[in-house]
């Protein structure tokens, strides 16, 4: 018994490890999985895979990994259009701005949810850095 505890404080031990080093905490990743799911999946799916010629994807997308994290905050919040090429498929849409009801820490939460799954970057956004965009974009629309 003494010997299966121990072996769950050490497994749990790993995990908590784990997530440290991925940067992205269990409580984030849930919030931003629900963001995700209620919103960003209609167009982009369920698994970041996007959809045909409309819908970039997110998984493994070289534009998410070439572009700093302010940039895709700045998507996010604001909004995007024109003419993007996501791993060399050129698309040309309009991604509306999350609707103002989502908080600063849904967007981070949905961000790092973005990052940290489907084998992309792992990078982590705070409210803090979406404070920030915001703050700076402030009247430059
Ligand atoms: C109504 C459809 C729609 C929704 C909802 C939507 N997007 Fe998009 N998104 C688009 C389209 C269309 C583009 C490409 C715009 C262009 O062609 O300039 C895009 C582009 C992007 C890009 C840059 C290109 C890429 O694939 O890396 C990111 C990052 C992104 N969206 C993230 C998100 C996140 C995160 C959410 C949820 C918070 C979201 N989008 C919700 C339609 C949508």
């Amino acid at each position: 018994m003494k010997a299966i505890r121990s072996l769950y404080a050490v497994t749990t031990l790993l995990l908590a490890t784990s997530s440290i080093l991925a940067g992205a905490d269990n409580a984030t990743m849930e919030r931003g999985a629900k963001v995700y799911k209620g919103y960003c999946s209609t167009c982009h799916q369920a698994n970041g895979q996007g959809l045909s010629t409309i819908y970039p994807p997110l998984a493994k997308s070289d534009w998410l990994k070439n572009q700093p994290k302010e940039k895709v905050i700045e998507v996010v919040v604001f909004g995007m259009k024109g003419p993007i090429t996501v791993n060399g498929k050129k698309y040309n849409g309009v991604m509306n701005p999350l609707p103002t009801t989502y908080k600063d820490e849904d967007i981070a939460a949905v961000i790092t949810y973005v990052y940290n799954s489907w084998s992309n970057s792992g990078t982590v956004v705070t409210a803090d850095d979406v404070r920030k965009v915001k703050a700076s974009k402030k009247g430059k629309k």
